[in-house]
């Protein structure tokens, strides 16, 4: 590894974690030295995960990639980047939506912080209707997510209908 490793983070919710999110982790990787998975600990938005559970979903996911380490944040990104030593904030653009509303955020951390670049990467089509925000009301409504995030979140959002379902009862 190079004397200055070139460290990106990858902020966001991951309420859940979706096979999208790991896409651009595993692209990240490639570019990166080390790719760190910044889990917002996001006091305004109610989450359907705590951040513990995302954390820990997220860890188990990347257990087997040496280079990401996963964390949790708040408050400013370009704090945590720069406490973090990054050089770069990485997101996963989609679309036309995601872009303009991605590009005002990196245009905004920018003004806050111009030494810390953002990059954009696009996930494989396979993944471009894949989104934790849909993912969260398939689950909610009942509907399988098969396909849409790892076995292991799937088991997790299935434990949560199981328990849901017992206190209803
Ligand atoms: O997965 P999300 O919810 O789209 O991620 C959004 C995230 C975490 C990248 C964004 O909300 C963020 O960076 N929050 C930290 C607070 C901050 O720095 N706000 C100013 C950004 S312009």
């Amino acid at each position: 590894m190079a004397a200055h490793p070139r460290i990106a983070i990858y902020p966001g919710s991951f309420d859940p974690p979706t096979f999208g999110h790991l896409d651009i982790i595993s692209r990240a990787s490639r570019l990166f030295d080390r790719v760190v998975v910044a889990v917002l600990t996001n006091t305004a938005k109610q989450s359907s995960f705590s951040v513990e559970d995302r954390v820990s979903m997220m860890r188990e996911l990347l257990a087997d990639a040496p280079t990401v380490d996963v964390d949790s944040f708040q408050g400013l990104l370009v704090d945590y980047a720069r406490r973090r030593d990054a050089v770069a904030v990485v997101r996963g653009i989609r679309n036309g939506t995601d872009f303009d509303y991605e590009q005002q955020m990196a245009s905004m951390n920018r003004h806050l912080d111009a030494s810390i670049e953002t990059v954009f990467l696009s996930p494989s089509a396979a993944y471009a209707h894949v989104s934790s925000s849909l993912v969260r009301e398939i689950a909610a409504l009942g509907g399988s997510v098969r396909g849409l995030v790892p076995p292991s979140v799937e088991a997790r959002i299935e434990q949560r209908r199981g328990a849901a379902r017992t206190q209803r009862a």
